[in-house]
């Protein structure tokens, strides 16, 4: 065949092209069982397996085993001969009979997988990353999601080298064999997808404990790192021992095999992988101790560890029928650890961080070009679609239908679901219909979530006559690429009235708005109130409401709910740095400092909630409510907003920023201590950069833990000041041997808000610390540096052609990595006309280099919109 690249006229490269939902076909063949034999070694290991097939149905096709990167070393059916042949990557397999045994050979290179799917070298160790399609990189095999296995697994290496020897399932034999070589034989009695395959070699030391089941079941538990990383698996620990009682106690689900691993790796390109009985995690979401971890990486570290263990039951017990249902797993499970989070500290807070995660990261994606539904109708990549669409939105959509349904009516749903559907290859649509079934309700609306992109507006205003309080809906879905004219939503918004004098609840209510248009009625306010709504973010929308900023700060106030309380000051504040930018002035401040300073008076409130609260809005926030974004205006504006509050309130601010808390001290009002004096600090330095400076610096020397640390830190990083290298310098000398906490020196200076930052970064990349081989070091510079909106945006254009050049430079390492670098880059209608052509000239460059590989084509092309 013809290479299409080297002939302009030509259609895509085949392998540029998409897939659609629509196409979906059961499997020709099945895969009953698997059996697979490694002989281990990181420059050349050889995979052979045996795959009994069965067919699907009446007909006379052949087997097609997908493959990549892989040669057919040998090929057998049953014992003897075959008949096939290649057709590109995949292996075609003549078959007589219904059934086979299929056998294949295969020689891999882990020490030259730059891309870490399949079998790759990490720091000594061998390991697998499987999902999405990673099986097909280690030997041929169909590769998706809906053919379901058991699995037996042979694993020979070095005893020296690989001590340890690690797959899924239960070990059933081990020994010694010739020449300083050993072997482990692995089964896994569930069948899974090839998705879900794991193995893992190595020196590896295990903080091993146990847990017992509600049944009375004893499993081993065995968190497995390098021997001088033992110390710091403790917390990682007792997450997933938390995680296995909560399970239990919430969704009634307990753990099926006797044995849970864990193993963590340096190299990693996502947070986790919840491969069945041997989960695979990125090591920054499972190292931490005092020295070296933030409040904030204790709290990733348990939810992620919740994460890939709820994954057992919604992901692995039952899987996706085909990747477009991939929110179906994930959707769920985001939902999941994020109750389980609630449930273990702050449910206002967790709540909060929850929605800012979203409205940073889902609310631009679904206001872009690379804008799709919770379960896509096509994909080129399916790497790309990992995404804050498919795990955020997609958790706020099983926390609507539980909204609606009610906790124990929700409960029931799931019930059904784990209980119909386990052992099973399922789609959204048949987690919706348990859902409608236990509930007894018609989700037929509900489901356009599920199909429309885009985030929703709903207008609101409030009118008060005589004892009754009309409240006026209007609901618009924004046109997003390849949908337009859409349907209305089914939103439920957490609805009440609450009085201006008193600050008492009038009325509350669950409103379901369902059309386009609608009014709700409240009868017996015989005052004019007050409205709180989408308390709890009860759905993912937008609302604009004709609020007055005094009906603002009267919420801010004293609304009861605390979620309601912190977005009022968040709005109020976003209002008055909206009308700055706009009108070229400087921020109203004084309504936003008098919340701030009742906020931070209110002995009612926890620490952390004031610190979310006082919190002024990022640059990202800002821009994203303005139609076109001038990044050094909402840089200016934003500085004087922070500097205005700083100076107002600079006692106040002071005596939050010398109350601290010991770095032992983890209990929620710990953490909300550290969190709020780091926010002190920066209104501090904000209003006063050489006072801040020195109080940053002595923040920094006196902190026992990161947390403190890093505040100090990062406040310092903005400033120009002599406090600010030494601070720096110093992290470097004491953390330049722990590469993990390295990337937080690097992540600091990449997020630095200082007119030099650009040339910092330039400079990074060629620091001898750097390396693009390390997804988290790749990400903590350049993905820092890409959210960094003011730096980024340098009208030089500069910004852009150093992401680029990174881009490029990536994607011959690693595209999965590369691509998720790019959607800075897309947002380029939202920049004036000399930025955004800046933007597109970018993109264009990085289209152009050869050998692009598809996941960076397809952020690319659909980031200019040609795909
Ligand atoms: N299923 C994983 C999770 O959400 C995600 C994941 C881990 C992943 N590694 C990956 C996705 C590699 C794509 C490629 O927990
Ligand atoms: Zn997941």
């Amino acid at each position: 065949m013809v290479d299409a690249r080297m002939n302009p006229e030509a259609p895509p490269a085949p392998e540029h092209t998409a897939i659609y939902r629509k196409d979906y076909q059961a499997p020709d063949w099945w895969v009953r069982h698997v059996a697979l034999e490694f002989d281990l070694c990181a420059a050349s290991t050889m995979v052979r397996s045996t795959l009994s097939v069965e067919k699907n149905g009446e007909h006379d096709r052949p087997l097609r085993l997908a493959g990549d990167d892989l040669r057919p070393l040998e090929v057998m059916v049953d014992g003897g001969e075959a008949r096939w042949a290649l057709d590109g990557s995949d292996l075609i397999i003549e078959l007589d009979g219904n059934a086979a045994k299929v056998t294949t050979s295969v020689e891999i290179h882990p020490d030259r997988n730059s891309q870490l799917m399949g079998l790759y070298a990490s720091g000594g160790l061998l390991c697998t990353q499987c999902e999405s399609e990673g099986f097909r990189r280690i030997t041929f095999h169909p590769d998706r999601p809906d053919i379901l296995s058991t699995y037996e697994v042979m694993m020979r290496a070095d005893k020296a080298r690989f001590p340890i020897l690690l797959a899924n399932g239960n070990k059933v034999e081990e020994g010694e064999l010739d020449e300083g070589r050993h072997f482990a034989r692995w089964e896994d009695p569930f069948p899974k997808p090839s998705y879900l395959f794991a193995l893992v070699a190595g020196d590896l030391a295990a903080n091993a404990d146990s847990f017992t089941t509600m049944n009375g079941r004893l499993i081993d538990l065995n968190i497995w790192v390098r021997e001088k990383d033992l110390p710091r698996t403790g917390h990682a620990m007792q997450a997933l021992k938390d995680s296995m009682r909560w399970d239990e106690e919430v969704y009634g689900r307990e753990y099926d095999l006797d044995l849970f691993n864990i193993v963590a790796v340096d190299d990693f390109n996502f947070g986790a992988m919840e491969n069945k009985g041997l989960n695979v995690f990125n090591s920054r979401f499972i190292l931490a101790d005092q020295d070296s971890a933030t409040d904030d990486d204790y709290d990733a570290i348990a939810g992620v560890v919740a994460h890939e263990y709820f994954h057992n039951w919604s992901g692995n017990r039952v899987t996706c029928r085909d990747w477009f249902q991939l929110s179906l797993k994930e959707g769920f499970t985001v939902f999941r650890d994020q109750c389980f989070s609630q449930d273990m500290s702050s449910e206002a807070v967790k709540r909060i961080e929850d929605v800012r995660v979203l409205r940073a990261v889902q609310f631009p994606e679904d206001n872009g070009p690379l804008a799709h539904s919770v379960r896509p109708d096509s994909y080129i990549e399916i790497t790309n679609f990992y995404t804050a669409t498919v795990y955020n939105k997609g958790a706020e959509l099983i926390r609507m239908m539980r909204t609606i349904l009610g906790p124990d009516t929700f409960r029931a749903a799931t019930d059904l679901y784990f209980d119909r559907h386990d052992g099973e290859a399922a789609t959204c649509e048949d987690f919706v219909r348990c859902m409608e079934e236990a509930g007894g309700v018609d989700l037929t609306q509900f489901r356009l979530w599920y199909s429309q992109a885009g985030t929703p507006k709903v207008r609101v205003s409030l009118t008060h006559e005589g004892s009754t309080a009309k409240l006026t809906l209007q609901q618009e879905v924004p046109d997003t690429p390849g949908q337009s004219d859409k349907q209305p939503m089914v939103i439920p918004l957490k609805t009440a009235l609450i009085s201006a004098q008193s600050g008492a609840p009038l009325a509350e209510r669950l409103v379901l708005l369902t059309e386009a248009d609608q009014v709700e009625l409240f009868e017996g306010i015989e005052e004019a109130p007050l409205l709180s709504i989408n308390r709890d973010f009860s759905a993912p929308i937008i609302i604009e409401s004709a609020r007055e900023d005094s009906e603002l700060e009267a919420l801010a106030a004293f609304d009861d709910n605390a979620f309601a309380r912190f977005e009022a000051l968040q709005e109020l504040m976003l209002r008055q740095l909206i009308r700055a930018v706009e009108d070229g002035t400087s921020p109203k401040a004084d309504g936003v400092i008098a919340a701030v300073r009742n906020t931070l008076a209110d002995e009612r409130l926890e620490a952390a909630l004031k610190a979310e609260a006082i919190n002024v809005p990022s640059e990202a926030m800002i821009g994203e409510r303005l139609e076109l974004i001038d990044p050094d205006a909402v840089h200016r504006a934003r500085a004087e907003l922070a500097a205005a509050i700083g100076g107002a309130l600079m006692d106040e601010l002071k005596a939050a920023q010398a109350d601290g808390a010991p770095g032992d001290d983890l209990s929620v009002a710990g953490k909300g201590k550290r969190k709020l004096r780091g926010v002190a600090l920066g209104l501090i330095a904000a209003s006063d950069p050489q006072a801040g400076a020195q109080l940053a610096k002595a923040h920094y020397d006196a902190a026992d833990n990161m947390t403190d640390r890093q505040a100090a830190l990062k406040v310092l990083s903005g400033l120009d000041a002599p406090e600010r290298d030494a601070a720096f310098d110093a992290f470097y000398e004491r953390y330049c041997g722990d590469s993990l906490t390295l990337d937080k020196w690097f992540a600091l200076q990449a997020a630095a808000q200082r007119a030099d930052t650009l040339e910092i970064v330039a400079r990074l990349t060629a620091h001898p610390d750097f390396t693009m081989k390390n997804p988290n070091r790749l990400r903590a510079l350049i993905g820092n540096f890409g959210a960094n909106q003011w730096i980024f945006h340098d009208g030089s254009g500069r910004g852009y052609d150093l992401l680029a050049r990174m881009v490029i430079e990536a994607d011959r390492l690693n595209p999965q990595v590369a691509a998720r670098l790019v959607p800075p880059l897309g947002r380029w209608r939202r920049y004036e006309p000399g930025r955004a052509a800046k933007m597109k000239a970018a993109l264009e460059t990085i289209l152009a280099a050869e050998g692009l590989s598809k996941d960076v084509f397809e952020q690319v092309s659909k980031s200019l919109s040609l795909a």
